[in-house]
């Protein structure tokens, strides 16, 4: 089968594909045959190795993650054969590939008429744009500022925000062509946050203030947006793209403000129950198309690089996916 890692870090060009056995599932895994594999931003972050900064160092050779959706073919020691042949959703190590091991424990299965977008989002990135909003926690009425929101997890945070009641949403990007899928996916304001008066135009937008801000950005991005919050106001962090961790001042706080971190394995582990009936929920939203993933490139496995250049140049808008499984009229 064809397998794609990296041996030393650098640009998307050290990604190699390589020839190698398919894996064996180990007790309390399974073995997909990989239709589809939503590639996430951390991986390019990953594969620029320890210079991104110190959250994103990781061994080599480097094992990209992903979101993989596909069908179960085998079952670990003691699993339960009755699996093999459900189609399923899993964020598995070692994804850009045409088999992959998956956990049994977080998989996802996915109804046969679910497209490989919307699919390749069960398993990471719709529970942690539900996730976050809920641990905020968003109340009916809100007014959310969603930063990355025309990224994979930003597209569906706002869609989320709006389904949960919130009142407006503000999401931030870059360009003119992510601002305006921004609105196309449900944000009553969109506003470049390359700019730097950024912070006004989400004041002119919310003279209250903001009740509730979700940022993965970090930096500057994250420093500013303390400020923005309405008194009690509450900001949740989930990641630092930029790579800038930053001190969050307590003093920043005194004005009735609140922030809260979140990691999906660290919810999983604190909450398994709510964290499997929340996937239940967006399978069902997915399904009824109240919830949607916008594409914007499959591409076959042996252009994984491609797939990095697209979202390190930070031009994507929602889900860039891998399709091991071939390009067919289905596939995205
Ligand atoms: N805590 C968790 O459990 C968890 C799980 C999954 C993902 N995450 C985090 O959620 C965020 C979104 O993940 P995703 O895979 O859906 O990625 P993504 O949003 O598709 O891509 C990352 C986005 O971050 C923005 N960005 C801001 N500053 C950037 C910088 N200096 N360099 C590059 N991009 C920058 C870019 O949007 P603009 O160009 O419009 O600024 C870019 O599109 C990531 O930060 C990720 O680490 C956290």
């Amino acid at each position: 089968m064809r397998r794609v890692r990296y041996y030393q870090y650098g640009g998307p060009e050290v990604l190699t594909v390589e020839d190698v056995d398919p894996p064996a599932p180990q007790a309390g895994q399974v073995l997909l045959r990989v239709e589809a594999v939503g590639v996430n931003f951390v991986d390019t972050r990953f594969r620029r190795g320890p210079g991104s900064g110190s959250i994103f160092e990781r061994p080599l050779p480097g094992r990209p993650t992903g979101d993989v959706v596909g069908t179960i073919t085998r079952v670990g020691p003691g699993g339960d054969a009755r699996l093999i042949g459900r189609r399923v959703a899993a964020l598995a190590e070692d994804a850009y590939a045409d088999y992959a091991v998956a956990e049994a424990q977080w998989l996802a299965p996915v109804p046969e008429n679910l497209g490989a977008g919307d699919a390749s989002m069960l398993a990471m990135s719709a529970p942690v744009a539900l996730r976050v909003l809920r641990s905020a926690p968003l109340r009916p009425g809100d007014t959310v500022l969603i930063h990355a929101a025309a990224g994979g997890v930003g597209h569906l945070a706002v869609q989320l925000a709006k389904l949960l009641g919130a009142g407006t949403v503000i999401g931030t990007a870059r360009s003119a062509r992510r601002l305006d899928f921004v609105r196309s996916v449900g944000a009553d304001v969109a506003i470049d946050y390359s700019e730097p008066d950024w912070p006004d135009r989400v004041r002119a937008a919310a003279p209250g203030g903001v009740d509730v801000v979700l940022d993965a950005v970090g930096g500057p991005v994250l420093q500013a947006s303390l400020d923005l919050l309405a008194p009690f106001g509450r900001a949740v962090v989930y990641g630092a793209a930029t790579g800038k961790l930053e001190h969050v001042p307590v003093v920043s706080l005194f004005a009735l403000r609140s922030v809260t971190g979140f990691n999906l394995t660290a919810w999983r582990r604190a909450n398994p129950d709510e964290a499997r009936r929340e996937m239940d929920e967006l399978t069902d939203l997915f399904a009824a198309g109240r919830l949607r993933a916008t594409v914007h490139a499959g591409l076959p496995l042996t252009e994984a690089a491609t797939a990095h250049q697209l979202i390190e140049s930070r031009s994507h808008t929602g889900r860039v996916l891998l399709l091991p499984g071939g390009l067919g009229p289905g596939a995205a």
